[in-house]
């Protein structure tokens, strides 16, 4: 059997009980939850201390670094960054970053919204620096248990993988989830050598042996994610083909209008937690196309640009297999055969490819699995999914007086913008008030 170490501290194997109850433990330290710590050093400065850890499960802070390529640009205003929208005057503001990093006058004469995706990582690897007593990197959460007190669950004890394998137990009041997303592939196909979620796309390209030469990539899906990756693979290997599979006709554009772009804020949220179920999906449905399988409309220009191009000069190396599926696909030794089908037609084209990149998006990490038995006392819709407040508590049974929080995994309760970075500086203010009020735990 493992040891399980108390706060750090190896314990003998019959004192399970941690010492410390912490105010809240944090799964998962992403944005959601760095913007939790940060919130939490702020309120401290006032003395308005509640105490907080987060477990991560990486080894240093990471966000979605296998998508960091080079020039991909945020898709938020850098006004939402963690903090600004909570507090103006916060000095974990994007432009504090800029400021420190000796780059205000240059970001401000760029005129732009939307800063790089890899400046961004380093703005928010600066804030998780400096509140980096709040985290322990290389903890995997496995699961979390109730302590019970005369018939009721009054505490709960994470537990956590450390790197050296061993378990480790934190007792707190509440725990907030914010474990992200997780890749989505296809049914009945799994990841490989050469079958990639998009997700390890800089990972993957990375392990390639230095004299690789690939001469054809094989892109599923229509989003974000699909483009980035056609672009970035069609530019960095300028001797290969690749293939874009896509359900539609063609790319279809972001959203980004201003009166769309309400659909984010946080009175949006408050309305949509209150929206009857019929309301609440018509209105998913209507502005789906803010965020899922859209791309940038700058980025669709580019891409109709070079495929257009290319036919001029006839040296086409840009495929678009539109109204199209992946009707069968082998995984062999030397490359991934894949038959594109024609949803129009029928008819089936052979791509043989290198390597297959499957952008076929992500789905919410459900925290329901870490709670075993626990699980029975949080209240389900019909469809299993946990009911959650506006404060993102989720709805337990009376028997259940600590906290549970999310942060992501509520499109169902909150809407469009949970799983992004909108509405977090003011999320996790939400969630601090509510833990702070008399009679939360
Ligand atoms: P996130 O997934 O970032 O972090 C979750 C963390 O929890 C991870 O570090 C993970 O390792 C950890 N974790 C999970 N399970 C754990 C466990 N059991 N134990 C310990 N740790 C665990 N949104 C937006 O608003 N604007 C944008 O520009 C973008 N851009 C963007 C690009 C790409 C490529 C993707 C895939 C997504 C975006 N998004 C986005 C959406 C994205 O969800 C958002 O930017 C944040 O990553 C959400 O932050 P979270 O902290 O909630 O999740
Ligand atoms: P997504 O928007 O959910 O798009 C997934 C795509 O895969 C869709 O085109 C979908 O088809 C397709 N698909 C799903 N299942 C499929 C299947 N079984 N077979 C074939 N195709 C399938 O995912 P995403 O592009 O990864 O974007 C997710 C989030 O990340 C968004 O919030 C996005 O803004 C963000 N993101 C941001 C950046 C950035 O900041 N620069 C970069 C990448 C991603 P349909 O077209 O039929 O729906």
């Amino acid at each position: 059997m493992n040891d399980r170490t108390n706060e750090g501290t190896t314990v003998a194997p019959k004192d399970h009980s941690p010492r410390t109850v912490h105010d809240i433990v944090g799964v998962g330290f992403g944005p959601s939850n760095l913007g939790m710590a940060i919130a939490l050093a702020e309120r401290g400065h006032e003395g308005r201390a509640l105490d907080g850890v987060f477990l991560e499960r990486q080894e240093s802070f990471g966000w979605h670094r296998g998508m960091l390529i080079d020039d991909a640009t945020m898709q938020v205003s850098f006004l939402k960054d963690l903090v600004t929208t909570r507090n103006p005057a916060s000095d974990f503001s994007f432009l504090s970053f800029l400021h420190h990093v000796g780059r205000l006058h240059d970001f401000i004469n760029h005129k732009t919204l939307f800063p790089l995706r890899q400046e961004f990582h380093d703005y928010l690897s600066w804030c998780a620096d400096r509140v980096d007593d709040q985290v322990r990197y290389g903890h995997e959460v496995t699961e979390v248990r109730p302590v019970r007190s005369g018939g009721r669950v009054t505490e709960l004890d994470v537990l956590a993988r450390d790197r050296a394998g061993r378990d480790v137990v934190l007792r707190t009041r509440n725990v907030v989830f914010g474990p992200g997303l997780r890749p989505r592939m296809p049914e009945g196909i799994g990841q490989s050598d050469r079958i990639w979620h998009n997700e390890y796309l800089l990972t993957r390209l990375a392990e390639l042996p230095a004299d690789a030469d690939p001469r054809s990539f094989a892109v599923v899906g229509a989003g974000q994610s699909a483009a980035e990756v056609a672009d970035h693979l069609h530019r960095r290997f300028p001797r290969a083909e690749v293939h874009a599979i896509l359900s539609r006709y063609g790319y279809s554009p972001s959203d980004d209008s201003p009166f769309a772009n309400r659909i984010f804020d946080p009175e949006a949220v408050d309305a949509f937690h209150t929206a009857p179920e019929d309301v609440k999906k018509q209105l998913m449905g209507y502005h789906r196309n803010t965020n899922y399988s859209v791309v940038d409309p700058a980025l669709i220009e580019e891409l109709y640009r070079r495929h257009y191009a290319e036919k001029v000069h006839g040296d086409q190396r840009l495929y678009l297999h539109n109204t199209s599926r992946v009707a069968d696909l082998a995984d062999g030794a030397h490359g991934v055969s894949v038959a594109v089908e024609d949803l129009v037609t029928g008819k089936q084209t052979p791509v043989t490819a290198d390597y297959a990149v499957f952008a076929t998006g992500y789905h919410p990490a459900a925290p329901l699995p870490l709670l075993g038995d626990l699980a029975e006392q949080v209240v389900t819709t019909p469809d299993g999914l946990p009911v959650v407040e506006r404060d993102y508590r989720v709805v337990t049974h009376a028997s259940l007086t600590c906290g549970l929080y999310l942060q992501g995994g509520t499109e169902h309760t909150h809407g469009v913008s949970s799983s992004l970075l909108s509405n977090i500086a003011t999320r996790v203010a939400q969630i601090l008030d509510a833990i702070e009020t008399p009679g939360n735990a």
